[in-house]
């Protein structure tokens, strides 16, 4: 099923390293209010993948289209400006800084470039309403209680919850997040899905994701990648009963669809 106006689209999409094919040609396209997840073995080029998409790296060959617009040449920050959230490649917040801070930053980050005047006096009277919306996102996250507190002293899984609220302050068309899983309790872990869905509402979800369970309970189509390539796409049925998934999972401690 290929999306008429999708949100996110690539096409020949690749990376080499050196001689590595990373990313292999892969064409894909993510329709607007979809979570869609990419699964795939250890190495099989998910977040280079990702990657190319958010502008942390050019491809050897191919394209990324937004919006219908092609982005494949413009700078990360661009692309963010332009409604792309990365999240969980790193631990993104500041320790030292509180979580209202934490939120505001990365809510600037937004809008600097965008009228040309962020955080200059132009924006006072905006001040209140930049106030308001950093605990608005806080509060999604269930964080609001705690917007005082320096970010360093969270729990390691209410740290993942910030930088939830971080994207979330970039009012992100498309929200993509690597690996937000990794690392949290079988309860955090309910608690992420249930935080998906209700982020869904506004926001489209590219999920890279190793958690079956998590990938069958949110994602309405899923791209399975091997080797740099795409192995198979399809809805969660359709990629279990998927022979070449299968396979491909043989072998692989991580999962099992
Ligand atoms: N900066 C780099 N330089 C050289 N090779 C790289 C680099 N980043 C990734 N690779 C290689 O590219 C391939 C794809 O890696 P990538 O990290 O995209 O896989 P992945 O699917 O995200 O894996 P994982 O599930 O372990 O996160 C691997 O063979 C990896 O070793
Ligand atoms: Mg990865």
């Amino acid at each position: 099923m290929a999306a008429v106006n999708p949100l996110l689209s690539t096409s020949g999409l690749s990376l080499n390293f050196g001689g590595l094919k990373a990313v292999a040609a892969v064409d894909f396209a993510l329709e607007a209010g979809e979570v869609f997840a990419i699964i795939g073995p250890n190495g099989a080029g998910k977040s280079s993948l990702v990657n190319l998409i958010t502008g942390r790296y050019q491809p050897s060959a191919g394209q990324v289209v937004f919006e219908g617009q092609d982005i494949t040449k413009l700078a990360e920050y661009q692309r963010v400006r332009r409604g792309l959230a990365y999240s969980f490649q790193i631990t993104s917040i500041f320790p030292g800084m509180s979580l209202r801070e934490n939120v505001a930053l990365a809510a600037e980050a937004h809008h600097v470039g965008k009228g040309g005047n962020a955080g200059k006096g132009a924006n006072a009277g905006k001040g209140a309403n930049a106030a308001t919306q950093t605990l608005a996102v806080l509060n999604k996250v269930g964080l609001a209680g705690r917007a005082d507190e320096m970010a360093g002293a969270l729990s390691y899984g209410h740290q993942r919850w910030l930088e939830i609220a971080m994207g979330l302050a970039l009012a992100p068309k498309l929200f993509i997040m690597d690996e937000p899983t990794q690392g949290l309790s079988d309860h955090e872990v309910e608690k992420f899905c249930d935080l998906v869905k209700m982020i869904r509402r506004d926001t489209s979800i590219l999920l890279i994701e190793h958690n079956m369970d998590v990938v069958m309970n949110l994602a309405d189509r899923i791209l399975v990648m091997e080797l740099g390539k795409k192995l198979a796409l399809g809805s969660p049925r359709e990629i279990k009963a998927n022979l070449d998934v299968q396979r491909a999972y043989l072998g692989s401690s991580d999962v099992k669809p």
